[in-house]
């Protein structure tokens, strides 16, 4: 079982979509995820609750319950667990880090918040894990933003994920009825780019 720990210290830097999404292509490869939900907002466990599907698997428990959470999903036979987190709480975010093979961090690349990547990144460190920053809501046809990024995360010691995902609608609009972009727009770019965010995961998973 591996698993991935979503962190950023800024609210609305796409943790939850991208947990949510990432779940699903899981799903959709034939693996068993499992989403452990450690925002008190619950947004992920809220978006279970509208799907109509039994999988992914999402539950939501305080941090204090981490560790027995981990448990039941190993044996329940997961493979694959991704950890949603909330913004603001380092002490949750130090524990989510700790337990993760690997550490995604969302970033709005618009609006690159450079000292809440620092918060986050002193953290990531301190947990001790390999980490990469994935740029989210990146504007179409601008292509110098993510060499801007690298440069600008460099500088905490972060790397940018190969794969950065757009601002598109369909990632909003699929959440709100319990689905995701795959499922919600199946020929559309935003499941492409999941599809390639979520291949190389695996390859950095198998590599952890
Ligand atoms: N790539 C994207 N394109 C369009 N909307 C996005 C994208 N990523 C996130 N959003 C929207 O931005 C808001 C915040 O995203 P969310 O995943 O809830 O952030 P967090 O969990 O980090 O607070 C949500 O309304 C979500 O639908
Ligand atoms: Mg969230």
């Amino acid at each position: 079982m591996k698993t991935v720990a979503i962190l950023s210290q800024k609210g609305g830097a796409g943790k939850t979509t991208i947990t949510l999404h990432l779940a699903v292509a899981a799903q959709l490869a034939r693996h068993i995820p499992v989403v452990i939900d450690l925002d008190p907002q619950a947004s992920s466990a809220g978006w279970k609750d509208g799907r109509r599907s039994e999988t992914p698997v999402v539950v939501s428990v305080p941090a204090s319950r981490l560790t027995q959470a981990l448990d039941a999903a190993r044996a329940g036979a997961a493979d694959l667990v991704l950890i949603d987190t909330a913004p603001h709480s380092g002490e949750v975010a130090l524990a989510a880090a700790e337990a993760a093979d690997l550490v995604l961090i969302p970033c709005r690349a618009g609006i690159l918040d450079l000292k809440a990547i620092a918060t986050t990144a002193r953290i990531v460190k301190l947990g001790g894990k390999r980490a990469y920053v994935v740029l989210n809501a990146v504007p179409p046809r601008a292509p110098h933003v993510i060499a801007d990024a690298r440069a600008a995360v460099a500088v905490h010691g972060l790397d940018v994920a190969p794969i950065a995902l757009q601002q598109r609608a369909a990632y909003a609009h699929a959440l709100t009825v319990g689905q995701t972009a795959q499922e919600y727009e199946p020929e559309g770019k935003g499941g492409e780019d999941i599809a390639q965010l979520y291949h190389w995961l695996q390859g950095e998973l198998g590599r952890a």
